[in-house]
């Protein structure tokens, strides 16, 4: 595991310095959901590419940038899936952004996950990782990562960051979200699960929320790349991830670029949202 979080720090300083130097112009290429890719999202790909190439024991990498997954080697023990750079929209009007890391034993499966790593690159770049029952946060400094502390959620946060177009929410949905803020939680919610949930976390507790509406059924956030990475550092940090009526963790993407509905936070709010759900 050392070598493969090895690679990931080497990565992160490789994007931290493509963000701070790269002119920020959209190239013509788009990727497989249809989106225009920023160049940066394209550097950042081809950077963590290039990195866990290097390391002997993968098997198999997985790309929000890339259609198929691609076979780096075939003894390899490990499937890494990635997204290189969450929230490149965001570059351009200079708020924080991340890159989302899963990493399974011999399949893209969630029950098959041992471990899940992130980086925020905001006014300083931070790095979350979760393997063998902890979540780590280490902060980049004069280029090496040093640990910072390890992170807890509680049972019950302040913080509503909810996802989605209102407008297409389901009732029971936005009754749910109103009464968060009616019982005093406040709004936090940039536009980047990164730095949004990286908040929540690091805050004690919370709700995040991108549910499944009526323009999007099955949410937006991508089940690989964004929420098995997510929902696998909140049950290890003591919280709890589901799509609204079971683990995530619990479901299966039939095609990599799948979507889930998704609800992030601590216990008290998640247990909140599959009571709501349940009634819906
Ligand atoms: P993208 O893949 O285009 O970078 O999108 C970012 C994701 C995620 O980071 C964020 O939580 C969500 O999109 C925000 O979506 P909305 O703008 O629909 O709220």
């Amino acid at each position: 595991m050392n070598p493969i979080l090895k690679a990931i720090q080497k990565s992160a300083i490789r994007i931290k310095h493509a963000i701070d130097v790269k002119d920020i112009g959209y190239s013509q290429e788009q990727n497989s959901s249809g989106e225009t890719q920023l160049q940066l999202d394209i550097q950042s790909d081809l950077i963590i590419e290039e990195e866990l190439s290097q390391v002997e024991g993968i098997h198999t990498i997985a790309s929000e940038e890339k259609e198929l997954p691609m076979l780096l080697n075939e003894n390899g023990h490990y499937y890494i899936a990635f997204d290189p750079l969450d929230g490149s929209s965001l570059v351009d009007v200079n708020l924080s952004v991340g890159s989302i890391f899963g990493i399974y034993e011999g399949e893209f499966n969630a029950s098959k996950m041992i471990a899940s790593c992130y980086v925020v690159y905001g006014p300083r770049v931070e790095l979350v990782f979760a393997h063998e029952g902890k979540v780590a946060l280490y902060l980049l400094q004069a280029g090496e990562f040093e640990f910072v502390k390890h992170i807890h959620l509680n049972e019950k946060g302040k913080i509503n960051a909810p996802g989605g177009t209102q407008q297409f929410w389901a009732p029971h949905h936005k009754a749910m979200i109103d009464s968060f803020f009616a019982r005093g939680y406040r709004l936090r919610y940039s536009g980047g699960m990164v730095p949004d949930l990286h908040q929540i976390l690091l805050k004690g507790g919370g709700l995040f929320s991108y549910p499944g509406a009526t323009d999007k059924p099955e949410g937006k956030l991508r089940m690989l790349f964004e929420v098995f990475p997510f929902a696998f550092i909140f049950e290890v940090a003591g919280g709890k991830a589901v799509d609204g009526h079971k683990r995530v963790l619990e479901k299966t993407a039939a095609h990599v670029h799948d979507t889930s509905p998704c609800f992030f936070g601590s216990s008290s709010e998640i247990d909140e949202v599959l009571s709501v759900y349940a009634g819906a």
